[in-house]
């Protein structure tokens, strides 16, 4: 079984993952920039779910133990954090991003976005690390909906790559939390699309008072 480390995963989105991948019995590397802070991460999880098999470590140590390494931070800190692990990122290991380029990066709002020049976060990321299969995903799921774990998450999340079994890969790795389905988004430039639903998403979470966040289901959709 392939090894999953989230950097970033003391925060919403990656702990949130973190603790859904737990539930489905894979085992998970939390990264931080201060394994203290891994280390409580992992605290949490194990008061959840005590047979978890979960580690807490230092970003580069955490993407050195992965063969998924997925990347949970804000945009403002992506590219940093990405040269930071950089040395540690070989060419058999997947990067999932997902980022998403809120405008907040730059004082903005949450419900806008700034365009990156590659196009989405995710070329961004591939741009730094081009040897790397670098996959887009998890970009539209609300963190308070992996958080809520009494319930299962309803979403359809597209995966896009310019690797094909990589994106298969990932897509495979979705349906492993239950109520998930992995979508075929096509190449890593449709990031451009999925990336920009998330402050839609935001937006629409803001006048219809959806307090845990409303998700993407596909229509029609069958046999996947
Ligand atoms: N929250 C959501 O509902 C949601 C939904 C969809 C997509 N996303 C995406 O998921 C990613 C993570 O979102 P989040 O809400 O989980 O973010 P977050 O909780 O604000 O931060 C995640 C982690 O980023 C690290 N970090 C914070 N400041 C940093 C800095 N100055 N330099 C480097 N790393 C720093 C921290 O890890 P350490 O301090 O442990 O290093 C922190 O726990 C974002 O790109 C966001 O667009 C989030």
């Amino acid at each position: 079984m392939k090894s999953i480390s989230i950097i970033g995963g003391t925060g919403n989105q990656g702990l949130g993952l973190a603790m859904r991948f737990v539930k489905a019995g894979l085992p998970i590397v939390i990264g931080s920039r201060d394994d203290t802070k891994a280390r409580i991460a992992v605290d949490e999880i194990k008061e959840k779910f005590p047979n978890a098999q979960v580690e807490g470590v230092d970003n580069t140590t955490a993407v050195e133990m992965g063969d998924i390494i997925i990347l949970s931070v804000p945009y403002k800190f992506m590219v940093d954090t990405i040269k930071s692990i950089k040395g540690a990122l070989t060419e058999d290991k997947i990067l999932v991003s997902l980022c998403v380029p809120l405008a907040i990066a730059v004082g903005g709002k949450a419900t806008e976005m700034v365009r990156p020049w590659e196009g989405s976060a995710a070329e961004q990321a591939q741009s730094i690390v081009p040897n790397v299969k670098v996959v887009g995903a998890f970009q539209n799921i609300c963190a308070a909906r992996l958080m809520d774990l009494e319930n299962t998450v309803e979403d359809d999340v597209l995966v896009c790559s310019n690797d094909k079994d990589a994106r298969q890969e990932i897509m495979d790795l979705v349906k492993m939390i239950d109520g998930l389905r992995g979508i075929n988004g096509g190449t890593l430039c449709n990031c451009r699309i999925t990336e920009s639903l998330t402050p839609l998403i935001i937006g629409l979470n803001i006048r219809y008072k959806v307090t845990k966040g409303l998700g993407i289901r596909f229509t029609y959709l069958y046999d996947i």
